[in-house]
């Protein structure tokens, strides 16, 4: 089947991102959010980095020209005619397959369905819709804009010609697909859970500063970013919720919660988005690490 419309679920960091790309595409993107605030912020954003690219030269259009490709709704009914819809609302398993359910009632018959899940089983999810050969993952990168990845993920229901309609889908977004399966956490995030969270206990037994931590894996190793920043910049949230995710299903110690993860997610410090998280971002320029 040829992907024409394509729909997305949520317009946050993730939902926003997968809009951008989709539209840089070429697609026609509606995103649906629950409130019309939301659509807006997501939407900004959007622009402010479309802006970014334009001045890079690497847009091949107007920014003007992407953003009339993307409308924002906060009705599902608006989505009906779409041949894929993406979905990357927050990582709630009730909320995600209530509105697969929802879904499901409304998009036409072959559409694909995707989920951003970064973590929540994609067999889980898809079950809540009456289209298990349809039902894949498609898991993008933060900043989604910048990121070359993205993981395409089959269950054992998912049909071969959707996951190579999604596959290709996925190149024509820019991005690089790698094919993986439904086992929690696929391949980055099985690989890159237990390294952040093998800093957090670093740091908990005095092996180095927060610092020292960072430089030493940027430095050393040539990250882009430390581990330490790396967990402000996904969120400390999202990665607690993801460590209870995988050790659910593996019961290793290396995907659990280490317990400053957990304090500082307790005191409400999830990282650059709260202002607060190992670092301080009261100068957004120049964060400070905090004194944990
Ligand atoms: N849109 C357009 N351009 C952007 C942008 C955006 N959203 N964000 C940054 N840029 C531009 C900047 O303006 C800058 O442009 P310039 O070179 O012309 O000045 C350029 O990109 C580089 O940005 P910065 O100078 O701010 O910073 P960096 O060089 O460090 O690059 C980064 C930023 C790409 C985020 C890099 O630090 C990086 O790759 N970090 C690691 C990110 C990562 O690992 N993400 C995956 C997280 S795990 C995940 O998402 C999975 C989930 O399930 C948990």
């Amino acid at each position: 089947m040829e992907i024409k419309k394509v729909g997305v679920l949520g317009c946050g960091l993730m939902g926003s991102g997968i809009a951008q790309v989709s539209a840089t595409a070429g697609f026609e993107v509606t995103v649906l959010e629950v409130e019309q605030k939301f659509l807006d912020k997501g939407f900004a954003g959007i622009e402010k980095s479309l802006a970014k690219f334009a001045e890079k030269g690497t847009l091949k259009e107007t920014p003007q020209a992407v953003r009339a490709r993307l409308k924002g709704t906060t009705n599902m009914q608006d989505l009906a005619d779409c041949d894929i819809v993406v979905e990357a609302v927050i990582e709630n398993i009730v909320e995600k397959k209530k509105m697969y359910a929802a879904l499901d009632a409304i998009a036409k018959k072959d559409a694909i369905f995707a989920t951003n899940t970064s973590s929540i089983s994609v067999t889980e999810l898809m079950s809540a819709t009456k289209r298990p050969e349809r039902f894949i993952g498609l898991h993008f990168f933060n900043p989604v804009a910048l990121m070359k990845l993205v993981e395409v993920v089959k269950t054992i229901a998912t049909a071969p010609d959707v996951y190579d309609t999604a596959y290709e889908f996925g190149k024509k977004l820019g991005k690089v697909p790698v094919r993986t399966s439904d086992k929690t956490g696929f391949i980055v995030n099985r690989l890159l859970v237990p390294y952040l969270l093998d800093a957090v206990r670093a740091y908990e037994e005095g092996v180095g500063s927060i610092e020292d931590i960072d430089n030493a894996m940027k430095l050393g190793c040539g990250y882009p970013m430390g581990p330490l920043t790396l967990l402000d910049f996904v969120g400390l949230d999202t990665t607690y919720y993801i460590t209870h995710v995988m050790y659910d299903e593996f019961k290793e110690r290396r995907f659990a919660s280490p317990p400053l993860l957990k304090r500082l997610v307790m005191a409400g410090w999830y990282g650059k988005k709260t202002g607060k998280g190992f670092y301080d971002y009261s100068d957004p320029s120049n964060p400070k690490p905090n004194k944990l």
